[in-house]
């Protein structure tokens, strides 16, 4: 059976090493893995979105099968248009359960045919979120091997 393509969406705002797993997992179950990184300014980014794309691309650059793009609008749309038909999310606490549940619902009531994924995390990464990130560099804590290196640097410019 063909394997589907696969979108990966989120902020971003910036990519942890959780996030870097959960590419490289989904990477060796679907053709391609598209990483989508949202427009949408209402969640007031620290990073901007070009920003975010370069992060990503980075740090994903060598991963076989992974591709980075920015996309705006409703998630489901953006998936059609990649011939994409499963959408990735990461799972790591049961907090983050009714959130997720709430947005896969909703975008199979949107389009049918395009199914949620949950990846998990290593278990190493199951606290890890980009808020907490960047609470820690802000407060001048050590931030190597919650992100990837293309991402410290950024953080370590960056006021917070
Ligand atoms: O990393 P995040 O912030 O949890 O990712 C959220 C994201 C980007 C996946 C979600 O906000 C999204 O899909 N935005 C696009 C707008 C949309 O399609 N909304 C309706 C489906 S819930």
């Amino acid at each position: 059976m063909k394997q589907p393509i696969a979108v990966y969406p989120g902020s971003f705002d910036p990519p942890t090493n959780g996030h870097l797993d959960i590419i490289t997992r989904a990477s060796l179950i679907f053709s391609k893995v598209i990483v989508a990184v949202t427009d949408n300014s209402n969640k007031n980014p620290s990073f901007d979105i070009k920003t975010r794309y370069k992060m990503l691309a980075d740090a994903a650059k060598n991963i076989p099968g992974v591709e980075v793009e920015i996309f705006s609008g409703l998630l489901v749309d953006y998936v059609g248009g990649k011939k994409a038909s499963v959408i990735i999310r990461g799972l790591r606490v049961v907090s983050d359960f009714e959130y997720e549940f709430q947005m896969a619902l909703m975008n199979r009531r949107l389009n049918k045919k395009i199914e949620t994924v949950f990846l998990m995390p290593d278990e190493s990464y199951t606290y890890l979120s980009s808020s907490i990130v960047k609470q820690v560099s802000r407060l001048g804590g050590n931030t190597k091997g919650l992100v990837p290196k293309s991402v410290e640097k950024y953080l370590k410019e960056k006021t917070l």
